[in-house]
């Protein structure tokens, strides 16, 4: 389905179930289809809707930068528009950046939060000079220059591998850019996991070489009502790795927020 939101057309899926809805946000230069696995087998209770974010799978790509804070009021809209008041958010990678820039925008519309291999920070300087050196490479090699230097990073799994290098390839060079672009100038939401009093899930993947285990668990310390998960073998990219453990934990985040 398609829905025009702030400016944009936005794809996403939406399966019929349990309130409130859980609205799964993926990672850069991925979409919606990650996803697809772990609801069907393991997510059959609950309402689900699953967003591609604006420069990313079927939705459009408009010439950024995406601030996150734009692409969580993107979010904000979709669910007005569906007739939604609060969901659960639950955000992998950069969509824990959107998911974070949610909780912070649109506090009154969440009833939790999972945050799925991503941090609270902000970039170092060499993290994003990195990012401005990649965006001059897809102007020059395209989404080519995502998928070869970030697919072999997300995963052990060869199979893992393959489908986010076929899936980054697919992504639009503008909105590759666009998500770069929004990701360097992100701010440190830190301060804000104090403030967040709904029940909160914190996942890490034992083996992730992007998202540092430690710095995870700090984040879970710091959610009022965070549990954390951390997953052994696994790294980047747990609803393709370890489907099975990623869903129970948010199917656990679930019950916690019907029973809060
Ligand atoms: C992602 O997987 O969404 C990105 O690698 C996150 C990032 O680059 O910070």
């Amino acid at each position: 389905m398609n829905i025009e939101v702030n400016g944009v057309r936005l794809a996403y899926e939406t399966r019929e179930g349990a309130e409130p809805p859980l609205v799964l946000v993926h990672g850069f230069g991925l979409d919606r289809s990650i996803w697809h696995h772990l609801v069907a087998k393991h997510l059959t209770k609950w309402q689900v809707i699953l967003p591609d974010l604006r420069g990313h799978g079927g939705s459009d790509a408009p010439k950024g930068p995406y601030q996150i804070s734009t692409l969580a009021q993107d979010l904000a809209q979709l669910i007005d528009q569906m007739g939604f008041e609060k969901v659960v958010i639950c955000g992998h990678s950069m969509g824990g950046y959107v998911a974070l820039a949610f909780a912070e925008g649109f506090p009154q519309r969440l009833a939790g939060l999972g945050l799925i291999t991503t941090n609270a920070g902000s970039d170092s300087a060499e993290k994003r000079a990195g990012r401005y050196d990649l965006i001059e490479e897809v102007r020059s090699r395209g989404a080519l220059a995502v998928a070869e230097g970030l697919a072999p990073r997300l995963s052990h799994y060869p199979s893992v591998i393959d489908e986010a290098y076929q899936l980054i390839c697919q992504t639009s060079p503008d909105g590759l850019i666009g998500a770069l672009e929004g990701m360097a100038e992100r701010p440190d939401r830190t301060a804000l996991l104090r403030k967040i009093d709904v029940p909160a899930l914190v996942v890490a993947g034992e083996d992730d070489q992007i998202a540092d285990l430690d710095n995870a668990k700090a984040m879970a310390a710091a959610l009022p009502k965070g549990d954390f998960v951390s997953l052994p073998g696994v790294g980047h990219m747990p609803m393709l790795e370890a489907p099975d453990a990623l869903g129970s934990a948010l199917h656990s985040l679930m019950e916690r927020v019907v029973n809060s």
